[in-house]
C-alpha cells in the first residue's frame, strides 16, 4: 500500500490531501502540521477553513484512509511520497525583503524529511516557490540524509481557487508535474501520475521539466492578476468617458482569443497569493538583470493599489469630501465570496483608508469572525468598545441602519437579494452605495433614491 504524507494542513494541504484520500481509497494519507490548533480543528466538527464541500469529503475519509496529526516525524518516515504544502510568504526582512519568497518553512520541512527518512522518498513541491527551488531542496536533502537514502524532487504546483477548491481538485483543468530528465526522475513522475490517474483524465496531466513546472505556477498567477489589473485600468477610463466596464468586458469576453474569465472589474484583487507571487517573480527578474520584465509585472500590483485607493477617494469625495464621524456600512470582508479567508483582502486597505478619514465603520461578513477582522485592522477589541470607530455586526440590516453610506467589498450572494427599500428607509439621507464588486442593479437602487457608485460606470 502506498503511503502519502502531506506536510502543511492549510488551505492547500488540507483540501488537496482530503481529495486524494477520497479518490484513492487504497492509499493512506496522513496530513501533518506543526500547528496543534490547526490539527485539532481538522480532527473536530469545526474545520479550520471554510470551503464548500470540504466538510463532506473530510467526514467521508477521516478515520479511514485520512488522518491529521502533529506527529510530523512519524508520518514522514513512513511515507513513500511526501507533498509539501507549507506557506511561502513574502520575506519581511533581510535580502529581498518585501519581494522574495521566504522559504524558511520549506527549508525546515526539507531538513525534517532528510533527518527522519530511512527509505527512498519522492518529495513533491505543492507550495508555490521561486523557479529553481527544487535545486536548493535537493541539496538540503542529499547533504543531510542517512547513507543510501535517495530522494526525487517533483514540482506539482496547485491551481485551486479558494471558494471552489473541492470542485477544482475533483475536476482540474490540468495537473502539472515537473521532474528531472533522467530515468529516476521519469520514474518518479510516473509514480505521482499514477495517483492522479485515479480520477484525472490522462490528457489533463501535463509533464515538464522541473523549472518549467515551477515557473508555470508563477506565470499562471501573474497572468490571472494581470487580466484583473487590465480590466480595472479600463474601469477608470470608463468612468471618465461614459463607457461601461461591464459592457466592455462582455464585448472582450466574446473574442475567443480573449475568453470570458477574470474580466470582472472590482475594488482590486486580494488573496494570499497574487501579490506575493508577482513580487516573487519581480525579484527573480531583477536578480537576473531583467529590469524591464520586472517593471512590467510590478505595474500589475501598482494598478491594484491604485484601484483600492481610487475607491476610498471616491467614497470620501462623493460624501462631500469628508466621512469624519459618519457611519459607513462595510458589507463583506473576505477577499472573495465563499471563503472566510481575509489574507490581503482589499477590505483591509479600504477600511484603513476610511478610518484614516475618521469614518465610523460597521462591518458585516457572513463568514469572517470579529476577532479576525479586528486583527486585520490592527485593532484590539478594547478600541472598538471605547472609541466605537469600528463595530462588527451580525447582519447587513444592522450594519446599514443609520448609515450614511454602504461599501460592498465582497460579492457574497446574500448582498444581491437584500431588501434595499428597507435598507434605504433606515439610512441617513442622502444614502450612498459604493458597489466595489458590481453585483447590484444600479438602476433599481437609483429608483429607490440611493446615490450609487459602481466600478467602471459614470456616476
Ligand atoms: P497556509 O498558511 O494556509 O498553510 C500552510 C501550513 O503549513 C500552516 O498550517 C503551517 O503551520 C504549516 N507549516 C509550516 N511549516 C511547517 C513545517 N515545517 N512542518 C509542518 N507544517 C508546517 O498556506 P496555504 O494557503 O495552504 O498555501 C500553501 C502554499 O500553497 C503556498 O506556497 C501558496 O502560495 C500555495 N498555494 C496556495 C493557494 C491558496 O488558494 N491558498 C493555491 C495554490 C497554491
Ligand atoms: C488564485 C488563482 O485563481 C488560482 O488559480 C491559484 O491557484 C491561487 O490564486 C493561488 O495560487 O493561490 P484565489 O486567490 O483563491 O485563486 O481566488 P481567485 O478567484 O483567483 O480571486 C483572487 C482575487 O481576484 C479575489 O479578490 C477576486 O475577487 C479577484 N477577482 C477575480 C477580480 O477582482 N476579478 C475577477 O475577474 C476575478
Amino acid at each position: 500500500m502506498v503511503k502519502i504524507c502531506g506536510i502543511g494542513a492549510g488551505y492547500v494541504g488540507g483540501p488537496t490531501m482530503a481529495v486524494i484520500a477520497l479518490k484513492c481509497p487504497s492509499i493512506e494519507v496522513a496530513v501533518v502540521d506543526i500547528s496543534h490548533s490547526r490539527i485539532s480543528a481538522w480532527n473536530s466538527d469545526k474545520l479550520p477553513i471554510y470551503e464548500p464541500g470540504l466538510e463532506e469529503v473530510v467526514k467521508q475519509c477521516r478515520g479511514k484512509n485520512l488522518l491529521f496529526s502533529t506527529d510530523v516525524e512519524k508520518h514522514i518516515s513512513e511515507a513513500d511520497i511526501i507533498f509539501v504544502s507549507v506557506n511561502t510568504p513574502t520575506k519581511s526582512g533581510g535580502l529581498g525583503a518585501g519581494k522574495a519568497a521566504d522559504l524558511t518553512y520549506w527549508e525546515s520541512a526539507a531538513r525534517m524529511v532528510a533527518d527522519v527518512s530511512k527509505s527512498n522518498k519522492i518529495v513533491v513541491e505543492k507550495s508555490t516557490v521561486p523557479v529553481r527551488t527544487a535545486e536548493a531542496i535537493e541539496k538540503i536533502l542529499t547533504h543531510n540524509s542517512s547513507k543510501g537514502v535517495k530522494f526525487q524532487i517533483l514540482s506539482n504546483p496547485e491551481f485551486l481557487s479558494e471558494g471552489t477548491a473541492i470542485q477544482d481538485l475533483i475536476k482540474p483543468d490540468r495537473v502539472l508535474i515537473g521532474g528531472r530528465d533522467g530515468p529516476e526522475g521519469q520514474e518518479a513522475i510516473l509514480k505521482l501520475k499514477g495517483i492522479y490517474d485515479h480520477w484525472v483524465p490522462e490528457d489533463r496531466i501535463i509533464t515538464t521539466n522541473l523549472w518549467s513546472a515551477e515557473l508555470s505556477k508563477l506565470a499562471d498567477n501573474a497572468f490571472l492578476a494581470q487580466r484583473i489589473s487590465s480590466i480595472n485600468a479600463m474601469s477608470a477610463l470608463c468612468e471618465v468617458t461614459g463607457a461601461e466596464v461591464s459592457q466592455v468586458s462582455h464585448a472582450l469576453s466574446k473574442n475567443t482569443k480573449i475568453g470570458p474569465k477574470f474580466l470582472n472589474a472590482s475594488v482590486g484583487f486580494g488573496g494570499s497569493c497574487f501579490q506575493k507571487d508577482i513580487l516573487n517573480l519581480v525579484y527573480i527578474c531583477e536578480s537576473n538583470g531583467l529590469i524591464e520584465v520586472a517593471n512590467y509585472w510590478k505595474q500589475v500590483i501598482k494598478v491594484n493599489d491604485y484601484q483600492k485607493s481610487r475607491f476610498v477617494n471616491r467614497v470620501v469625495s462623493s460624501m462631500f469630501n469628508t466621512v469624519s464621524g459618519k457611519k459607513i456600512a462595510v458589507l463583506g470582508f473576505a477577499f472573495k465570496k465563499d471563503t472566510s479567508d481575509t489574507r490581503k483582502t482589499p477590505a483591509i486597505d479600504v477600511c484603513k483608508g476610511l478610518l484614516g478619514d475618521n469614518a465610523c465603520l460597521s462591518i458585516y461578513d457572513p463568514k469572517v469572525s470579529e476577532e479576525q477582522i479586528l486583527k486585520d485592522l490592527s485593532l484590539s477589541s478594547a478600541a472598538t468598545t471605547t472609541v466605537k470607530q469600528v463595530n462588527i455586526v451580525r447582519d447587513a440590516y444592522e450594519a446599514t441602519k443609520d448609515a450614511h453610506g454602504i461599501c460592498i467589498l465582497t460579492e457574497w450572494d446574500e448582498f444581491k437579494t437584500l431588501d434595499y427599500q428597507k435598507v434605504f428607509d433606515n439610512m441617513q439621507k442622502p444614502a450612498f452605495v459604493f458597489d466595489g464588486r458590481n453585483i447590484l442593479n444600479v438602476d433599481k437602487l437609483r429608483e429607490i433614491g440611493f446615490i450609487v457608485y459602481s466600478i467602471g460606470r459614470p456616476l
